[in-house]
């Protein structure tokens, strides 16, 4: 089975809704019809998406559009949070959960993974789910069962076509933003681990079409290490997001 690749952009907290828009007419001016047999996925701060889908709209672009986060409710006395059929509404197709700064500053567990992702299925989005070790498990020789663990809560109760619908991203905490990266034969590794254990769980047509990205600081400079890698389907980006060249030229780099 061949899997689309994937390069989505995870803007984090950057850009003001101008940047935002001069960001994504930059990509969107960029592409070319090369790029149609990758993926490509902008995931601007809440407040930039709707001008970000005004102008992929405009552009009658390929590009997809992506949130960073979700609350699982549909509405109601939830101050400050967003409901999966208001991303809809603005034209996401893509919702990055579980990303480590969540975990890490808002306090995100496996169990509230669990419920964006089912929560966002319900409404028609994919979730990029994000799972990764820190530096003190990697060094203790744990970070396969640590990521197969995060794996495993945040997929329960899917169905098998979700499973396979899935996108989930590897990104090793230590690599995030330092401008370290893993090899790719240990991102491999544990990109292998997820596709094995979705398959495990929902079977083996889930496991090939499920696609699996790195993610830690992957840059125009590094990415041709990852894409000869089997397991490994694109790739979440943080940093090289910001710069429509590199974005573009990530991409490219997995024709
Ligand atoms: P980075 O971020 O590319 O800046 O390391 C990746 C991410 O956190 O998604």
């Amino acid at each position: 089975m061949t899997r689309k690749p994937m390069i989505a952009g995870n803007w984090k907290m950057n850009k003001t809704t101008a940047e935002a828009v001069t960001l994504s007419q930059d990509i969107s001016y960029g592409y070319d019809s090369s790029l149609d047999d990758v993926e490509l996925v902008l995931c601007p701060p809440f407040v930039d998406l709707k001008s970000v889908s005004t102008v992929l709209g405009f552009d009658k672009s390929r590009i997809a559009l992506g949130a960073q986060d979700v609350y699982w409710q549909k509405s109601g006395a939830f101050t400050g949070a967003i409901s999966p059929g208001m991303l809809k509404e603005v034209g996401c197709s893509y919702c990055i959960v579980g990303h480590s700064e969540r975990r890490e500053h808002f306090f995100e567990s496996n169990e509230a993974v669990n419920l964006k992702v089912h929560a966002l299925f319900e409404e028609g989005i994919i979730p990029i789910v994000c799972c990764g070790e820190d530096l003190p498990t990697r060094e203790a020789g744990e970070a396969l069962p640590f990521v197969i663990s995060q794996i495993k809560a945040a997929l329960e109760g899917l169905s098998v076509k979700q499973a396979g619908d899935l996108v989930i991203a590897y990104e090793p905490i230590w690599a995030i933003g330092t401008g370290r990266t893993a090899t790719p034969e240990a991102a491999d590794e544990v990109c292998a681990a997820i596709r094995q254990t979705v398959g495990e769980l929902f079977g083996g047509s889930a496991a090939s079409s499920l696609r699996v990205l790195y993610g830690g600081s992957m840059k125009p400079e590094n990415v041709s290490f990852f894409v000869p890698m089997p397991n490994i389907d694109g790739g979440l980006i943080g940093g090289a997001a910001l710069d429509a060249r590199s974005f573009i030229d990530l991409a490219k780099a997995f024709i």
